[in-house]
């Protein structure tokens, strides 16, 4: 470590700070890259399409029309109108803008809520794989984290059983994400269902993190907000990174009671004040114009999902099931006798295919690798036929 670093004393709370080491694996692909290598890029966590022209060109006339200023902590009215129409449209529930808070990206909508819910002791259940911040934020704040799992054998769903087993008094809040990162599951709604019916009389919220639900090749998105009693104890996190490939733009949202949107609008302007005035006004052209950009990324994703999760059942050892949502492939590779990051880093070092180990989400991910499909069909063939040479030499 850095000697400077070693003389700061930092606060205690930073060593419960967690990271996503997806971040580490980016920066070996790029150092193997600068060596000359080629790498293919499968462990990225984003479209690998350009935001479409017309919402760029909203937020370049927002910029030439003065959106240059701070605005409301919870968020423009405008976006928070559009938001709420919109969400109220997709989901069976009715939502109000009073409901919507605007972030800078759909992540400070895990901190916020964490932070405004959870008492140190209170117990929070989430997924096992899971996106890595929700461990972080839950161990930061002195939660005690709870996880469950995601049986293969449900494709990924949650086994409802096993969450209302571990739920106890204690229980502050349950996350749930759906479609999933890194399985690519979605929840189904008969699972829903029960879980709502189970969780409608505690003083329990639940984290509902849907950035991924306009991503979904099978069925209906559902929201457990839809379920009697459970819209005003849900926090539906969701916003503009993966649908509309804007995650660089850092545009997300989080819908919840006013109450709590008034204390979260109050940690926002104890953080950032407020999200970028013009970037929020190309929030509500994404929202309110042409969608096609979005049905055009789906159906490439959709050709994409079949051409992995094909090609990674025919190489030895791996077994892979069809991802419902998302864009990433979760294999079993338990039969190649390798562990998850042993596999990874030597898929990288070898072979130059950047994936992520199954590790990277949660010890529960052991025997499992992520690859994202936001790449091209010709390079996931190119990465699909270097697995399967190292195999031919390794296993
Ligand atoms: C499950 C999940 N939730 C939330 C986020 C955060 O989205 P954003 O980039 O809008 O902050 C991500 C990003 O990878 C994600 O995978």
């Amino acid at each position: 470590m850095d000697a400077t670093l070693e003389r700061i004393r930092l606060a205690e709370r930073m060593s419960r700070l967690g990271t996503e080491s997806a971040f580490d694996v980016l920066v070996r692909a790029q150092e193997l890259e600068a060596q000359g290598r080629e790498i293919i890029h499968l462990e990225i966590g984003e479209p690998d399409f350009p935001t479409a022209p017309h919402i760029v060109e909203a937020a370049v006339r927002a910029l030439h029309d003065g959106w240059t200023h701070y605005g409301p902590s919870a968020g423009l009215s405008q976006l928070r109108e559009a938001v709420a129409e919109d969400a109220s449209r997709r989901r069976d529930i009715s939502v109000d803008p009073a409901e919507v808070v605007i972030t800078p990206g759909a992540k400070p909508v895990m901190f916020f809520t964490i932070l405004a819910l959870v008492e140190r002791g209170d117990e929070v259940l989430y997924p096992n794989p899971g996106f890595p911040i929700y461990e972080s934020m839950i161990n930061f704040v002195h939660g005690r984290p709870t996880p469950y799992s995601l049986p293969e054998e449900r494709d990924f769903g949650i086994d409802v059983g096993e969450i209302l087993a571990k739920v106890t008094d204690r229980t502050r809040l349950v996350i749930l994400n759906s479609p999933h990162n890194p399985t690519g599951g979605a929840v189904v709604r008969a699972d829903l269902a029960t879980l709502a019916e189970a969780l409608v009389g505690r003083d329990t919220f639940i984290l509902s993190d849907e950035i991924y639900s306009r991503l979904l090749y099978e069925g209906e998105h559902d929201s457990i907000a839809e379920f009697p009693g459970m819209k005003q104890r849900t926090i539906i996190l969701d916003g503009f990174s993966k649908t509309y490939a804007m995650t660089g733009w850092r545009l997300g949202y989080g819908i919840m009671c006013p109450e709590l949107a008034q204390r979260v609008a109050r940690l926002q302007t104890n953080s950032n004040s407020c999200t970028a005035s013009f970037i929020q006004i190309a929030g509500v052209e994404a929202l309110r114009g042409d969608q096609a950009c979005v049905d055009h990324m789906v159906e490439e994703f959709r050709q994409r999902r079949r051409v992995i999760v094909d090609g990674l059942n025919r190489i030895p050892g791996f077994h892979c099931r069809m991802p419902r949502g998302a864009f990433y492939a979760f294999p079993n590779m338990a039969g190649t006798n390798h562990n998850s990051k042993a596999l990874a880093a030597a898929l990288l070092e070898d072979v130059g295919v950047a994936c992520l180990s199954g590790t990277a989400f949660g010890s529960w991910g052991e025997g499992y690798l992520r690859f994202s499909f936001a790449n091209s069909v010709e390079n996931i063939h190119k990465a699909l036929e270097r697995i399967e040479d190292w195999t031919k030499t390794n296993l």
